[in-house]
């Protein structure tokens, strides 16, 4: 079967990779020529890493590197049995590839995006065959991440939906199926990670260093959030949550943080800028967090009671089904537990008591609790 990958980019390249892998045969297009041979060279480096790991043999690495077509006219996905577009994350420039990209594809060529927040139902509206969209969206970096969010849109056929599950299903991905809806499962359940975090820090609560130790030390998340901020980038990681927060219709639950705005401004976009919430010039001074466990404790329960109100939303809301919801945030986004699983753990009982706290401190509607958890909290039940 041959899978066509629209982009060579940072998430093109990495799905073209996947599917040699996994034996498909793939045609990798891009208008721009370097980036096709920055993809090729990058694939060469990765696969001889493997090779002198042992995880492949040498002859291993050829047939991989032979199964991939580099190509800068999109006429050679006419043999596809699907085309992933991972292209800029634009929606004027999606419709208008699709409809390109339908007019040269079989009758049943299914035409998917990798978009992390435009709608598939917006972009297969430019399609005569809507029933052929679907959203298949990998996470960065897209061989190492286990996790794809298999998002069909109102006109996703069944045929279409079923096809794209087992292709996830056989390059060993764990594929979630969930609503198209703003942000998908992670990127919305996630956004109190960085949001919560923020409001802390703007309230003076604590500083960058303490609440990051509290979610690592504490919580055992593998990175603290403004860790994390600064290596997705505050560019990229504001622009998610402003989008979230616009498509959500200004719900102040997803509200941005004017400190993220400033750093973003200021051109602080964290490691690959050199300088975000930390500094990482040589020799910058390290600053200790302040390790007080009743501090710490605090800013973590806060954090994860928010993140779990959110996982809660998308279950009351049907974006995905429990198990999906917290399969997502294991394997999308390495969280230590799934929310829901750590939900029940604590006791949905404790987590509405901290969430009220906080609701009736602040007198907002970012904290209020999920009706779903309240009527499990009545009712006794759980999660699992
Ligand atoms: P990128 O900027 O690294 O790559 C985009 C590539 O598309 C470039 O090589 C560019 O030359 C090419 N391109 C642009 N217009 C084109 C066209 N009309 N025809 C053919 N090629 C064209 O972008 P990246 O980061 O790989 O993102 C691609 C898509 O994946 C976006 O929709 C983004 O939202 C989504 N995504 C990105 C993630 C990330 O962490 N970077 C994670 C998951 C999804």
């Amino acid at each position: 079967m041959v899978v066509g990958v629209l982009g060579a980019g940072t998430m093109g390249a990495g799905i073209a990779q996947v599917a040699a892998q996994n034996g498909s045969e793939v045609v990798l297009v891009d208008l721009n020529k370097e980036m096709l041979t920055k993809a090729e060279t990058n694939l060469d480096k990765v696969l001889a890493r493997l090779v002198e790991k042992d995880s492949i043999s040498e002859d291993e690495k050829i047939n991989i590197q032979g199964r991939i077509t580099y190509s800068t006219d999109i006429h050679d996905f006419k043999a596809c049995k699907i085309v992933i577009e991972a292209i800029v994350e634009k929606l004027e420039v999606k419709h208008s590839v699709f409809a390109n990209l339908e007019a040269i594809v079989s009758q049943d060529c299914i035409l998917a995006s990798n978009t992390s927040s435009l709608s598939i139902a917006s972009i297969g509206s430019v399609l005569k065959n809507p029933t052929r969209v679907i959203g298949i969206h990998f996470f960065n970096p897209a061989p190492l991440m286990p996790l794809v969010e298999v998002i069909p849109a109102v006109q996703t056929s069944d045929a279409t939906l079923n096809f794209s599950k087992e292709l996830i299903s056989n390059w060993k991905k764990v594929g979630v199926i969930c609503k198209d809806t703003p942000g998908f499962i992670v990127n919305r359940v996630a956004r109190p990670f960085y949001g919560e975090a923020l409001r802390i820090y703007e309230e003076g609560i604590a500083d960058f260093e303490t609440i990051d130790w509290a979610m690592t030390s504490i919580g055992g998340f593998k990175m603290g959030p403004f860790t994390l901020m600064d290596y997705i980038g505050n560019d990229i990681n504001y622009a998610v949550t402003e989008s979230v927060f616009e498509a959500f219709y200004y719900d102040p639950r997803f509200k941005p943080s004017f400190t993220q705005k400033r750093h973003k401004e200021a051109g602080f976009y964290g490691r690959k800028s050199g300088r975000g919430y930390y500094n990482y010039a040589e020799g910058a001074e390290i600053i200790a967090p302040n390790q007080d466990s009743n501090l710490g404790y605090s800013i973590f329960e806060r954090i994860l009671v928010m993140l779990i109100n959110e996982a809660i939303d998308a279950v009351f809301m049907n974006v995905a089904s429990i198990e999906d919801i917290d399969l997502a945030m294991t394997k999308g986004v390495n969280y230590p537990k799934g929310l829901l699983k750590w939900a029940d753990e604590i006791g949905l009982d404790m987590v509405l008591s901290k969430l009220e706290v906080l609701f009736t401190e602040y007198g907002e509607d970012r904290y209020r609790p999920n009706p779903l958890l309240r009527r499990m909290v009545k009712e006794g039940k759980s999660f699992f």
